[in-house]
């Protein structure tokens, strides 16, 4: 029979059903259980035992949800590529926004469209090929659909322990490679529900009322210090803040907007960057050099047309997204490169500033970078952290002593990957509204 990746997925929870009268449970499982599964001392009449409560529970439909005994026992016959294929389902799934709704939604078959699965395997590198070899290796013992539950949650210290495992066996059968990979799978996992800056590699999704279509960020493991390559909520912020107020009076109309593109200033994973860009604003998007590649993946990602300059490279604005590096201790570098000699009439930065330097940086890129244009902003969502009131107090001091008007000063209500979190959304202009 044809391999149906939605039914490897566990059914939505039901009701559970008193009638034990059920033709599965026979089926669900053999006995079968030397070479896989057994991770642990159970016997075959404990598993079948399991397995029958699991179907008086509700499990009708001939469907058993896995369980950390039904993992592979970790030796030299478990293949690579399905130990990698496990340890990348049980990698956190997508992220959801900030605060509450960016509970992770594991999926349920009877929730996901064909089409909805292959988006979900495809952030996580898996593809449906490898999804049934997995399946097939974990059914040798189970003659029955198996499911997956959402184990590293449900079951954390079984996880754990099978993990442990993982990474203490030599798997001298493997190439040098495979090896690399499995443990960094296996430690990545490990460590992914303990905070959220520890997650690693991951694929939030934004959705933005008023949006057609939702944004997906890719977020690399932050192995170095790349506060760059996680996506913060003062950019969800300012991007609801872009789509719900597209009269606002710092937003050109996207033709004006053609003329001279709008800056973006530490643009990070390119959240406000790709909003911008899907309303069909030109938008020139910077980041520090290191942070670039991860920015134009995401941009890639959502599909916008884009142009990559090096360092090096002219900045010819002809397509809707630029991306390109700007240092904000050498914004004349970047200048040296633009085609917009008379600077950009509109410049945006989120959560730009979070050491006692970054004021000054931001204060010397803005006033090199903006137009003497009495038509030009600048436009900042900051967070008001705790601890951070000076280094913001210092900023918007700098700022008007560039001769800047305040021209819009709102607090606004949000999240953060840690919770709820206010932001300081103000707008900065050449003259006075
Ligand atoms: C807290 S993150 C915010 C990122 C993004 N704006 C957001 O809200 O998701 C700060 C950003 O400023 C960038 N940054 C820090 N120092 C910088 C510098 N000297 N020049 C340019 N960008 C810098 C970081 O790489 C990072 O992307």
């Amino acid at each position: 029979m044809d391999f149906d990746p939605l039914s490897f997925f566990e059914p939505e929870p039901k009701i559970a059903i008193q009638n034990t009268d059920n033709e599965n449970v026979g089926k669900l499982h053999n006995n079968d259980i030397t070479e896989v599964g057994g991770n642990s001392s159970e016997t075959s009449e404990e598993t079948g035992a399991r397995k029958n409560e699991d179907c008086a529970s509700g499990e009708k439909d001939g469907t058993v949800r896995l369980q950390v005994l039904d993992l592979p026992i970790v030796n030299t016959s478990l293949p690579a590529g399905v130990l990698s294929t496990l340890l990348k389902l049980f990698e956190p799934d997508q992220t959801k926004n900030f605060g509450p709704a960016s509970q992770a939604t594991h999926p349920t078959s009877a929730q996901m469209t064909m089409l909805e699965l292959e988006k979900y395997l495809s952030c996580k590198r898996i593809t449906t090929l490898q999804l049934e070899e997995l399946s097939n290796f974990l059914k040798r013992n189970i003659q029955s659909t198996l499911t997956l539950t959402y184990l590293p949650k449900q079951d954390h210290t079984g996880i754990t322990s099978f993990l442990t495992k993982v990474i203490s066996f030599p798997f001298l059968n493997y190439t040098e490679e495979e090896r690399d990979s499995i443990y960094n799978l296996a430690s990545h996992v490990m460590t992914a529900n303990s905070s959220p800056a520890l997650k690693g590699d991951t694929t939030r999704v934004v959705e933005i009322e008023g949006l057609s279509k939702d944004i997906l960020l890719y977020e690399p493991a932050l192995t170095e210090d790349k506060i760059g390559n996680i996506t913060w909520g003062a950019s969800l912020e300012l991007a609801k803040q872009i789509v719900k107020d597209k009269t606002s009076v710092w937003l050109p109309k996207p033709a004006a907007a053609m003329m001279t593109p709008i800056l973006e200033l530490g643009a990070g994973t390119g959240l406000v960057t790709i909003v911008l860009g899907l309303l069909g604003y030109r938008v020139v998007s910077t980041d520090l050099p290191e942070i670039v590649d991860n920015l134009t993946r995401n941009i890639e990602l959502n599909q916008l047309e884009f142009v990559k300059s090096s360092p090096a490279e002219k900045i010819v604005t002809d397509s809707l997204v630029h991306v390109t590096s700007l240092d904000w201790r050498a914004p004349n570098e970047f200048l040296d490169r633009t085609m917009c000699l008379n600077g950009y009439e509109t410049v945006l930065l989120s959560d730009p500033v979070y050491s006692t330097s970054h004021p000054y940086w931001v204060r010397d890129a803005v006033s090199a970078v903006l137009s003497q244009s009495e038509n030009a902003h600048v436009v900042f969502m900051v967070g008001r952290r705790d601890r951070f009131e000076d280094v913001r107090e210092c900023l918007w001091q700098l700022i008007s002593d560039l001769g800047l008007k305040l021209i819009l000063s709102r607090i606004v209500d949000g999240y953060d990957d840690y919770g709820v979190l206010q932001y300081d959304y103000k707008v900065y202009g050449r003259k006075d509204q």
